[in-house]
């Protein structure tokens, strides 16, 4: 596990997750008053127009109670129309019409008609545009009808300046109460969502940040709050995968110092076991009829016991180079492979070599022949541990599909111990004979793995098979 040491930064208070909360809020807020802006201002506009139009009415009402509208003291139709703030109102009903206005007042040129009898949103929405970008110096006509009454109906002109000032009046204040309104908000959750959030997620990011520097130190895993829901998990799940991580690490630790110290212990026992083998080489040629009896056993125990510990060496050092294939004949590798397995010129087994001359291929040929002395080694023990087989008989074959070359080591011998068949493959297990260390297929599997390829037991009525599977492109003629 190589772990890169480079630390992350953790982001500032003002960049970061919070940051884009915050954003993210007051843009939407800002976002939904525009909506709702231009209605309310449009229903500000209708209402304010709605109230000229009642103090038309009522003045219109005056003019209809006098029988001589035209011959009113000047003065009085002037307050009337002061106060409705209109330069002129004009009273139909009933196919006569009404008009007062102001004494001084020039006839007025052209005026913009709002129909106040025409009131759906659209057109009040768009009403409220038009006074917002054209309007200011123009005239109006508000025409309405009196309540009930659908054929009185009355208009007042007057300037269209007062409407825009206070439709400007109002956008600024609710411009203003958006922004407040904003501001709060954000300021809300944001204290809401920091602590709930964003604090938690910064205590778990940086403790992830620190604990990655030193993971080796416990007092850095994490400490769970009491919260159940997702936070709460995450805090419960990191300081579970920390705690786990401490541990592995610690064990990785103590496994590579015993493996260390198991070297060289190792290393010194074979020095020993070496000498004490040619003593007691020695030994066995004393012509004391005890020492004879008993010398053969002690020196295949030296034996044994110098082969293991050499084995576990060879184990501890092997392996670290890659392959290096080359092109190899597999017919001549593997009759190699026999002879080093001690099935040359075998007193009772026989060995078939049925790979066909001229087959090369490409593999590293120390690492393939010790894969296949491994293989034939362990047959011809097997046989030699029951020496009561029938016709002892020990093939080499292979089969070519597309996808790949496959080597079969097959027998006819007493097949696998079921104690060898449980940890087949696992160094310092798979052993199920005496003086085995349980090296041999472990290391085939992993030298077979090494060149792209598989290593399988196959289940057999009787005997053993074993199967060196490779990719077709291992095959070079
Ligand atoms: N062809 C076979 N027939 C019967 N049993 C076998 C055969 N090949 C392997 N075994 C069994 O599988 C076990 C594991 O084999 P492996 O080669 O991994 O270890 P080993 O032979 O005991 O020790 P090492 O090879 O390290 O000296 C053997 O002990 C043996 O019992
Ligand atoms: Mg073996």
């Amino acid at each position: 596990m190589k772990m890169a040491k480079q630390s992350r930064a953790m982001p500032g208070p003002f960049s970061g997750l919070s940051v884009k909360i915050i954003m993210t809020i007051v843009i939407v807020i800002l976002a939904v008053e525009v909506v709702i802006y231009l209605p309310s201002a449009a229903g500000y506009r209708t209402s304010w127009l709605d109230d000229r139009l009642r103090v038309g009415v009522v003045a219109a009402r005056v003019l209809d109670a006098v029988p001589d509208a035209m011959n009113l003291p000047r003065m009085l139709t002037d307050r009337l129309l002061t106060s409705a703030g209109a330069q002129a109102i004009v009273y139909r009903h009933e196919g006569q019409s009404q008009l007062i206005e102001l004494e001084n007042a020039e006839t007025p040129r052209e005026a913009v008609t709002v129909d106040m009898r025409i009131r759906d949103p659209a057109t009040q929405i768009l009403g409220t545009l038009d006074t917002l970008f054209f309007g200011g110096d123009r005239i109006i006509r508000i025409v309405g009808e009196e309540i009930g009454q659908q054929e009185r109906i009355v208009e007042i002109l007057m300037s269209e300046a007062p409407l825009k000032a206070g439709l400007l009046g109002y956008s600024r204040n609710l411009l203003l109460l958006s922004l407040i309104l904003a501001v709060i908000t954000s300021a809300v959750l944001y204290v809401l969502v920091s602590r709930i959030l964003i604090l938690p997620i910064r205590r778990l990011t940086a403790n992830m940040v620190g604990y990655r520097q030193a993971p080796e130190n416990a007092a850095l895993i994490v400490t769970p709050t009491a919260r159940r829901d997702e936070i709460g998990i995450m805090e419960q799940e990191l300081a579970a995968m920390e705690t786990d991580i401490f541990s592995m690490l610690r064990q990785r630790r103590h496994l590579a110092d015993l493996g260390l110290a198991v070297a060289k212990i190792n290393h010194d026992l074979r020095n020993t076991l070496t000498s004490a083998q040619l003593l007691s080489d020695q030994v066995a040629t004393l012509d004391d009829p005890k020492v004879q009896r008993l010398a053969p056993r002690l020196v295949q125990s030296m034996d044994r016991a110098v082969a293991f510990a050499q084995s576990v060496l060879d184990y501890g050092r092997q392996n670290v180079t890659p392959p290096r294939p080359v092109p190899v004949d597999l017919h001549l590798l593997l009759d190699e492979a026999a002879f080093d397995a001690g099935l040359v010129a075998h007193p009772a087994i026989r060995f078939v070599n049925a790979v066909p001359d001229a087959v090369s291929i490409s593999v590293d040929p120390d690492q393939f022949a010790r894969i296949f002395v491994n293989l034939l080694k362990n047959a011809r023990e097997a046989f030699e541990a029951n020496p009561n087989t029938v016709s002892p008989t020990l093939e080499v074959a292979i089969a070519e599909t597309p996808e790949s070359l496959t080597i079969a080591i097959t027998d006819n011998g007493p097949g696998l111990p079921p104690r060898a068949r449980e940890n087949l493959f696992v160094a310092f297990e798979g052993s199920a004979r005496p003086g085995g260390t349980g090296l041999g297929l472990a290391i085939a599997r992993e030298l077979t793995e090494a060149h792209g390829g598989k290593l399988a037991y196959v289940p057999q009525e009787r005997g053993t098979r074993f199967e060196v599977t490779l990719p077709a492109a291992t095959r070079v003629a």
